[in-house]
């Protein structure tokens, strides 16, 4: 992989990653979505991303079963808490469970999925707790806007939070609005979820986009790894794709080849506006 991500603890990361949401779901499919997480990894994807959230556990499973070759160092492993277990008296019990359902002993990131109903100081002491006890060697949020990131910071230890997942893709660029440039001054790297915007299911006619067709033809590659090189462009960002087939492994693991130029930068600018105004920020 050519594209790394420097966290700001020095740690590097590949710009494209492997996202397990809807994975482990079906006995039926196992066998492909494993192969599809190996062929990720012998392609430089190393970083995976599940959530104890994800088929209430089978996806972390499937990812125990798919990473079981593999040395631990060679990973880099994210998993994420639900808001209900976000608290002193579950949460280091949750992640045992997740690190058992992955056969681990520790994880690289521990996300809090989304706000709950937990006040934040009480999380983040959690947090900072698995970390002392090396259970976890970072931690990071999911889904927060910049009023949750602000408040974040004002709490003891808050900026100790070094990745902030969110939803990112050239037709949902809501973020850059006001979010992105805080994290970037702050160091906060952005996990860039549904990058594909689910296979186009979350934007009309994205992947019947004639800017992104004319680009794709350009340089000989697919609509999928014009919106994945897109997402990655600023050095700073990891997104990390889905994929159940191992033929649309390699082709996101490609997707670092792709150097997109200020030509095709204008052109999807010119088609996927940048936000004008403040949004709300898209989830999902
Ligand atoms: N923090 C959060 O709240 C949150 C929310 C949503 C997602 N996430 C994370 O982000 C990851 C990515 O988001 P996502 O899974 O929702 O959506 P996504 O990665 O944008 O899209 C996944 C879909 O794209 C298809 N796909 C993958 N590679 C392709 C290719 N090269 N060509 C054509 N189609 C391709 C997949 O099909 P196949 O499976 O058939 O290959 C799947 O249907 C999740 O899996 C999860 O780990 C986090």
């Amino acid at each position: 992989m050519k594209h790394m991500v420097k966290l700001s603890n020095g740690v590097s990361v590949p710009a494209l990653g492997q996202g397990t949401w809807f994975i482990g779901d079906r006995a039926g499919t196992r066998k492909d979505e494993i192969e599809a997480l190996r062929t990720g990894i012998e392609a430089g994807m190393t970083l995976i991303d599940t959530a104890e959230m994800y088929g209430s556990g089978r996806s972390e499973s499937l990812v125990g079963e798919a990473i079981a070759p593999y040395g631990r160092e060679e990973l880099f492993l994210v998993s994420k808490v639900l808001p209900g277990n976000a608290n002193r008296r579950n949460m280091e019990k949750a992640l045992d469970a997740s690190m058992k359902r992955m056969g681990v002993e520790y994880l690289d990131l521990y996300l809090y999925h989304w706000r709950g109903a937990t006040p934040l100081p009480e999380t983040v002491e959690c947090l900072i707790k698995l970390k002392e006890k090396g259970k976890i060697r970072e931690w990071g949020v999911s889904n927060f806007d910049i009023d949750d990131m602000e408040e974040l910071f004002g709490i003891d230890g808050g900026n100790g939070c070094l990745v902030n997942q969110d939803l990112y893709h050239a037709a949902s660029r809501g973020i850059e609005w006001n979010l992105l440039p805080w994290m970037r001054e702050r160091k906060v790297a952005l996990m860039a979820y549904c990058p594909l915007a689910q296979a186009g299911s979350l934007r009309d006619g994205l992947f019947a986009s004639k800017a992104l067709e004319e680009i794709a033809k350009k340089h000989g590659c697919s609509l999928t790894q014009v919106l994945l090189a897109w997402d990655i462009r600023d050095g700073n960002t990891i997104a990390i794709p889905k994929a159940g087939r191992k033929e649309h492994s390699l082709l996101n693991a490609g997707a670092d080849e792709i150097l997109l130029d200020e030509e095709d930068l204008a052109k999807i600018d010119e088609a996927f506006a940048p936000p004008a105004r403040k949004m709300p920020l898209d989830v999902q």
